[in-house]
C-alpha cells in the first residue's frame, strides 16, 4: 500500500545541488545544514546522502545526538551550542563541534572539559549585525584569549556569523559584516564560516574557509528575484497526494467551509487528500495551483485539515487516484510560498509526521 500524501525526496538533486555549493564556494569547506529534519526532508537519509561535505550542522544538541544514534560519523557542528551540563556532557561524548555564543558556554566548557577524551572544536559565534546570536565585537578578543588557554583539549577552529540580509545580495550591511569578521579573523589569524545560501551564491566575502548552505542543498532559492531553476538548483522534495472523489457541480455551487467559492458555471471539482493537517498552509487562497497530469490547475475554497478542492476544468480527464502534486518537481515551492505570505523554507519545515517521507 502506498501511503498519501507523501512527500518524494530525491537525493540524486540533493548531491546535484551539494555540487553547486561546490561550484560557487569552490575554495571553502562545507558544513552542510541539516537541522530541522533536513528542512523536512528527512535528516538522516539526508545526512546519509551528503558524503561529500565536509560536516554537519545542526541547531540544537538533540539534532546532532539524533544523527551520531544513527551511525552518522561526519563532524556536526551544533549552531546554538550547549544550554546545560547534561547537553554538554553529551555532546562531548559524542565528539560534537561546538558553536559557543556566550561566555557563560565557554565556561561550562572549562569546567567540564575534563570530561572529552579528545581535543573539543568549537567555533566563536560573533554578533556582526544580525542581533541574535553571537559576542559582542567588544568581547572577542578576551574569549578568543580564554579557549586558546583550554587548548590543546579546546581547539578554537575559527569565528562564525551569520548575515542577516543574505537574500538581498546588494544590501551594504552584508559587506559591512562580512568585513567586520574578516578584520578580527585576521587580527586573530582565525579561519572565517559566513556563508548562508544567499551568501555562497552572490557575495564574494562570505565564500569563506568554511559556508553553511541549507535552503539551496534542497533545491531552494534563497532570492525573491531569482528562481532556484535559474540558479541551477534542482528541487530534493516533491509533495504529492490523490484525487480521492470528483465531482459535477452546478453553477452557484459553494465549496467548502465557508462556501467562500461558487462555482461560476457547471464544472468538475476535484478533491485532494493534502490539508493544514499534513503542513499544507491554510492560508492558501484560491488559484493556488496544484499539477494533474503535469497541467496547473487551481484550488478552489478553503483549505480543509485532511482535503482541498481543485478546480478540474483544465483537466477534464482527471479520475480518482491520480496523482497531485502541490510542490516540487514542475510546481516550485517558491510560487506556494508567495501565494501565501510565507518562504520556500517555512512551507519545507513544517510538513507534519503523517506525511509519509519517500
Ligand atoms: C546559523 C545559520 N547558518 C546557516 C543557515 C543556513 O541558511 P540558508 O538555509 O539560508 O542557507 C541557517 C539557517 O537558518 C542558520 O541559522
Amino acid at each position: 500500500m502506498s501511503s498519501y500524501p507523501r512527500a518524494r525526496i530525491d537525493l540524486s538533486a540533493l548531491t546535484h545541488n551539494l555540487a553547486q555549493v561546490r561550484h560557487h564556494a569552490p575554495h571553502s569547506r562545507i558544513w552542510a545544514v541539516v537541522k530541522a529534519n533536513a528542512y523536512g526532508h528527512g535528516m538522516v537519509r539526508v545526512a546519509q546522502a551528503l558524503t561529500a561535505a565536509d560536516g554537519l550542522a545542526v541547531a540544537r544538541i538533540d539534532e546532532a545526538l539524533h544523527l551520531r544514534t544513527h551511525g552518522i560519523t561526519l563532524p556536526i557542528l551544533v549552531l546554538e551550542g550547549c544550554a546545560d551540563h547534561e547537553a554538554l556532557a553529551a555532546a562531548l561524548a559524542a565528539r560534537l563541534t561546538l558553536g559557543l555564543h556566550g561566555a557563560a558556554q565557554i565556561e561550562r566548557l572549562a569546567a567540564q572539559i575534563h570530561q572529552a577524551s579528545f581535543p573539543v572544536a568549537v567555533w566563536l559565534k560573533v554578533d556582526t549585525g544580525m542581533h541574535r546570536l553571537g559576542v559582542a565585537l567588544s568581547d572577542v578578543p578576551a574569549l578568543i584569549e580564554r579557549l586558546r588557554a583550554l587548548a590543546p583539549k579546546v581547539q578554537l577552529e575559527g569565528l562564525m556569523t551569520h548575515l542577516a540580509n543574505a537574500d538581498c545580495p546588494d544590501d551594504p550591511r552584508n559587506a559591512q559584516q562580512c568585513q567586520t569578521l574578516q578584520q578580527l579573523a585576521a587580527a586573530f589569524g582565525l579561519p572565517l564560516n559566513i556563508g548562508n545560501s544567499g551568501g555562497i551564491l552572490a557575495l564574494n566575502a562570505a565564500r569563506t574557509e568554511w559556508v553553511r548552505p541549507g535552503i539551496m542543498l534542497y533545491g531552494g532559492s534563497p532570492f525573491d528575484h531569482c528562481s532556484a531553476h535559474e540558479l541551477g538548483l534542482r528541487p530534493v522534495m516533491t509533495l504529492e497526494s490523490r484525487l480521492i472523489a470528483r465531482h459535477h457541480f452546478e453553477r452557484g455551487a459553494a465549496i467548502g467551509y465557508g462556501g467562500t467559492y461558487r462555482c461560476p458555471e457547471s464544472m468538475p471539482v476535484g478533491v485532494v487528500a493534502i490539508g493544514y493537517g499534513d503542513g499544507y498552509p491554510r492560508h492558501a487562497p484560491t488559484g493556488t495551483p496544484v499539477l494533474i497530469h503535469g497541467q496547473r490547475v487551481p484550488l478552489i475554497g478553503r483549505v480543509s485539515m485532511d482535503m482541498i478542492s481543485v478546480d478540474l476544468r483544465l483537466a477534464p480527464q482527471a479520475q480518482p487516484g491520480d496523482r497531485v502534486v502541490l510542490w516540487g518537481q514542475g510546481l516550485p515551492v517558491e510560487d506556494i510560498a508567495a501565494l501565501v505570505g510565507t518562504i520556500n523554507y517555512e512551507l519545507l519545515c513544517r510538513l507534519s509526521p503523517r506525511v509519509t517521507l519517500a
